[in-house]
């Protein structure tokens, strides 16, 4: 199995032994940083971070991962002082991007473009989420996340909370949690469902027991794993609209009583007010563990695509 110049570009490209694989490598980067062993693994590679859209956690995830392997980064997170702004083409940028670095990660606001990119470069390059499409390296961290805090994913009961249909996150999710077996509750307002075709694409293909409602106590009720998104108001047309669904759809302390006992709660953040903000102290919030594993997660991916 080499993953030696493979672009990660959607989730649906890896199969479940590739993601195991993953993972163990994973689990061997956690152990190096928890020794202190210092890695060279990268050492005169450069990463190259197009950031297109904002971010903090993947942007500087990456970073860290990078240097963490010996290697250096360049990149943007401003467009406005890059050439884009004076009216270069993503495909000249990665033209010649690809020139200065040995590996490219690429957040786009467009669906379809890190694919674009990947088509264009020789090197590897990393979706780090095109618009409300995919994000593969947060499911694959998520997958490590839950795996490391109950120890399987296969059987568990995972409901998805939020807003599922612009959510590029719950989408890539739903498809790794599927994969690995897991049970899916869908907990949605009405309107921002996952999209008909990524369930019925999950179904048929890994023949998943999915549950749809809007109701989030009922939702709630028998989860192992709580994962919540937010509303994407930046996708909305109507912003009114966003803040309306925002208001009416959160979780409290009050609903969390009723959870299972040994439940936990993730969340790929940032959040806003979708989890009240005295949960954060429950034993069950584990969303700071898992910004945690995205280190050696991303060092595990870089690791095995660069060139
Ligand atoms: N989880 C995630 O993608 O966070 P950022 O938007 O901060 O990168």
């Amino acid at each position: 199995m080499s993953f030696k110049g493979k672009d990660v570009i959607s989730i649906r490209d890896f199969s479940k032994e590739e993601i195991e694989k993953i993972l163990e490598e994973a689990e061997k980067m956690e152990t190096s940083l928890a020794k202190n062993i210092e890695l060279n693994y990268l050492k005169g590679k450069i990463l190259a971070n197009l950031f297109f859209e904002p971010s903090t956690r993947t942007r500087l995830s990456f970073a860290s991962a990078m240097q963490k392997l010996g290697g250096s980064v360049i990149g943007f997170e401003d467009i406005t002082s890059t050439s884009v702004a004076k009216g270069e083409s993503l495909i000249d940028t990665i033209k010649t991007v690809e020139k200065y670095c040995d590996v490219i990660v690429i957040r786009h606001p467009r669906e379809g473009s890190a694919r674009l990119a990947a088509e264009i470069s020789e090197k590897p390059v990393i979706n780090a989420g095109d618009g409300a499409n995919q994000h593969p390296t947060q499911t694959i961290l998520d997958l490590y996340t839950i795996k490391k805090l109950k120890g399987r994913i296969k059987g568990l009961n995972v409901a998805l909370v939020g807003d599922l249909k612009y959510g590029r996150v719950m989408k890539s999710l739903a498809y790794g949690l599927a994969m690995f077996e897991a049970n899916l509750t869908l907990v949605s307002p009405v309107g921002l469902e996952l999209p008909e075709q990524t369930i019925k694409e999950i179904v048929e293909k890994f023949d998943t027991e999915i549950i749809q409602t809007d109701n989030i106590l009922s939702g709630l009720k028998n989860a192992d794993v709580i994962y919540v998104c937010r509303i994407q108001k930046e996708r909305f047309e109507d912003v009114y609209e966003a803040e309306k669904v925002q208001k009416s759809f959160r979780i409290t302390s009050q609903m969390l009583e009723k959870t299972k006992e040994e439940a936990i709660i993730l969340h790929a953040l940032p959040k806003t007010v979708e989890i009240e903000p005295s949960i954060d102290k429950t034993k069950k919030a584990k969303y700071f563990d898992q910004v945690y594993y995205g280190i050696p997660v991303r060092m595990a991916i870089i690791n095995l695509v660069r060139p």
